[in-house]
């Protein structure tokens, strides 16, 4: 399939694998690389960037195809040091940015400077029509159903990505609830060039995250996230137990007068215990509502063969066939 997003990364696939705190190691972004998809290391997970330019190196020995990294710019009170981290992208011969959180735009210049292609990841039109105003190569539709921060709108993509392809000249990928071939068909008719996913990829072979991670997002069902964090305006999807039940009380507890302070046993330190120990009840972890569309755990390679097959079945059979009749 040729679209304008494998077009520019130079990818066989239009499947991206979003940046996920604690996933996005140099394993995955290589195995999706490998299968013909964007793979991406999440930069901040590295806790340095020297780490970050060690991470690099690491995937490049296992693929030789395009990879790139995510950064997100955090709301955070002390700034990670995001110039160094892109120096560390730039000499690692990276390609490809998906920024998140705040506007790219302090950092396009050295991106660009670079030539590296940069696709913002947002959640509504205005925020699309931004990244592509700052010279941004591409955006990542991330709708209501995502896993993460799904934003304040609360738009579900059946009616973000059409707004979106009303909108913009620069090609998007729609995010949010992506699994399967139904998923690209559907996300390419609403105007968008390809997919990212991000829960769908951690129920992996690949994914190097505890297999109790993978064994929850298989046993969850569409009903099984829970938003935190409303009140803060800092919302994020999240995977319940009984951590975030706790958080879910508090918040009720606290109303508008709920401060960062209050949840930091829920929400901070929380994803080496999940994703490394596995410990599934330690507190808030996101998780997208297609938790309730994942039922296996493939290699990524059989996955993303799997969404090709379907999706090609479903154009060439499935939707060309109710045209014949
Ligand atoms: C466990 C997890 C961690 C994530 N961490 C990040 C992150 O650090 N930075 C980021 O930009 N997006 C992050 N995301 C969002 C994903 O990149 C992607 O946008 C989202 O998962 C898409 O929705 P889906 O889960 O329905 O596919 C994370 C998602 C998950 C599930």
């Amino acid at each position: 399939m040729k679209t304008r997003i494998t077009e520019l990364f130079g990818i066989q696939h239009p499947i991206i694998q979003g940046g996920m705190h604690y996933v996005g190691f140099a394993e995955l972004a290589a195995a999706v690389a490998n299968a013909g998809g964007l793979g991406l290391i999440t930069g901040l997970t590295q806790k340095t960037p020297e780490l970050l330019a060690k991470e690099i190196a690491r995937c490049r020995e296992m693929t030789d195809k395009p990879f790139g990294v995510n950064l997100t710019f955090l709301p955070a009170f002390t700034a990670p040091p995001y110039p160094e981290y892109i120096a560390a992208i730039v000499e690692g011969g990276v390609k490809a940015v998906e920024t998140a959180g705040r506007s790219p735009e302090a950092y396009m210049p050295a991106l660009k400077a670079a030539g590296i292609k940069v696709i913002h990841k947002c959640t509504s039109v205005r925020h699309a029509l931004k990244a592509e105003r700052i010279g941004c190569d591409a955006v990542s539709v991330d709708g209501f159903e995502c896993g993460g921060h799904p934003g304040e709108d609360d738009v579900p993509n059946m009616i973000l990505l059409p707004r979106a392809a009303e909108e913009l000249k620069i090609p998007f990928v729609a995010s949010g609830g992506m699994a399967d071939g139904r998923s690209l068909v559907a996300a390419l008719a609403l105007g968008a060039d390809g997919m990212n996913m991000g829960t769908r990829f951690i129920a992996t072979q690949e994914a190097p995250v505890h297999a109790n991670v993978k064994n929850a997002i298989v046993a969850a069902s569409e009903l099984d996230t829970r938003l935190i964090m409303r009140s803060l305006r800092n919302t994020e999807r999240v995977i319940n137990n009984s951590g975030v039940e706790r958080l879910i009380e508090i918040e009720r507890e606290k109303g508008d007068a709920l401060k960062i302070e209050d949840i930091l046993d829920q929400v901070a330190g929380i994803y080496p215990k999940v994703m490394t120990e596995g410990d599934m009840e330690a507190g808030a972890w996101s998780c997208g509502m297609v938790a309730g569309l994942i039922n296996d755990v493939p290699t990524v390679k059989e996955l993303i063969d799997r969404i090709m097959a379907q999706a090609d079945q479903l154009i060439t059979a499935r939707l060309a066939g109710m045209l014949k009749g």
